[in-house]
């Protein structure tokens, strides 16, 4: 039995399955798409045509089992055509992807194909690496401690990220954009030329800005991204339709407080925050207060270099505040010796970030309008 709503994770066979929701796929699949991961294998798009046969599964549409039917007359959120149930291809059939799936002889871990049994494993942990690219922008890689997979977070270019991935031979599986900004995206065309069946994970509702979407995702949704939770936050100021990605740990740490990676974009910046292009104060106003009720450990991956500027307004602002001068002070080292200020943490945007002690919208745009002015 699998059954789910959008944004679930649902365990299938030796993997996860994630339902990123119901979608129109390149304007040709009405049903529903996901990712499907096994082992440390990476993300893989898996788009299941409604209703889905997984060894006799049926639709992800069906009332879960765990909690209250939906009501008889309730509409549907999943606009899904009636079809007579279509058997899922073998992977194997498509040899880009079936390298992914090696888990049985014919390359394919579905269930209604022979497969050895695969004992759960705990996925290893990831690390973030930064990419200095272009003036003062970033590109982070999400990658495990060896050769594998990886995925890559605001690709601005290309040729510094392929060489880094190919140096230390990881396949790039994911691409991951927080919003339309050319030195966000532009990239991954020729990412994608040379790895053509790496995912790219956006804003659906920015699919007309950002190109090359294989999966469209909105505010909620939970991805499996390398065996990791990866979870989508709108937070619209910078842009319309602005995201920001939270990679949970896994297991979340039982004795430990929880530590995830927020990439952020042009949202929160280390000491500042994101012009606000299309978005009014208030509406960045409550996206950085979303970003800010995250644990304080988050470590914060914005995607500018930014902050030596940001604390040299900030202190400008507020002459007397401690916590402001002492971060400054550590950032003139860093800076110093042409080291990076990133990744910041919730805890110390918290205390130092003029935008999230902000009291309320009005504050937040003036702060912007001298930073702008700055
Ligand atoms: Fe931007």
């Amino acid at each position: 039995m699998i059954s789910g709503n959008r944004g679930d994770s649902l365990s299938v066979a030796d993997g996860t399955w994630t339902n990123a929701g119901s979608a129109i796929f390149n304007g040709r699949i009405r049903g529903l798409f996901g990712t499907y991961t096994a082992g440390n294998l990476g993300v893989q798009p898996l788009h299941l045509q409604c209703p889905v046969t997984v060894s006799g599964l049926p639709c992800p549409r069906a009332p879960r089992v765990t909690s209250a039917p939906r009501p008889p007359d309730a509409p549907c959120d999943l606009p899904i055509r009636p079809e007579p149930p279509t058997p899922l291809p073998c992977p194997a059939t498509a040899p880009e992807a079936a390298s992914r799936f090696v888990s049985s002889a014919c390359g394919c871990s579905r269930q209604n194909h022979p497969m050895k049994p695969t004992p759960a494993i705990e996925p290893p942990p990831l690390t973030v690496s930064l990419i200095p690219v272009l003036r003062d922008n970033y590109v982070f890689v999400i990658h495990g401690a060896g050769p594998g997979p990886a995925a890559v977070v605001d690709p601005a270019v290309a040729g510094p990220v392929i060489a880094w991935l190919e140096s230390r031979d990881l396949e790039l599986v994911a691409i991951l954009h927080t919003h339309h900004h050319s030195d966000h995206i532009g990239g991954a065309p020729d990412l994608l030329h040379r790895w053509p069946s790496a995912a790219v994970i956006a804003a659906a509702a920015d699919r007309a800005r950002i190109p090359h979407q294989t999966m469209g995702v909105a505010d909620g949704d939970r991805l499996s991204l390398l065996s990791h939770s990866l979870e989508v936050l709108a937070v619209p100021g910078h842009t319309a339709h602005h995201i920001a990605f939270v990679l949970h740990p896994y297991p979340e740490p039982a004795s430990n407080p929880p530590a995830p990676d927020l990439f952020c974009g042009d949202t929160l910046f280390a000491g500042g925050c994101g012009r606000l292009f299309e978005g009014t104060p208030a509406q960045m106003k409550a996206s950085l207060e979303r970003l800010a009720a995250l644990p304080e450990a988050t470590r914060v991956w914005c995607a500018h270099e930014y902050t030596l500027t940001n604390l040299t307004w900030a202190i400008a602002e507020c002459p007397e505040d401690g916590p402001i001068a002492a971060r400054l002070a550590a950032v003139r080292r860093l800076r110093a010796d042409d080291l990076p200020t990133i990744p910041s943490s919730i805890a110390l945007e918290r205390a130092t970030n003029l935008f999230l002690r902000a009291d309320d919208a009005e504050e937040l745009g003036r702060l912007r309008q001298s930073r702008n002015a700055w």
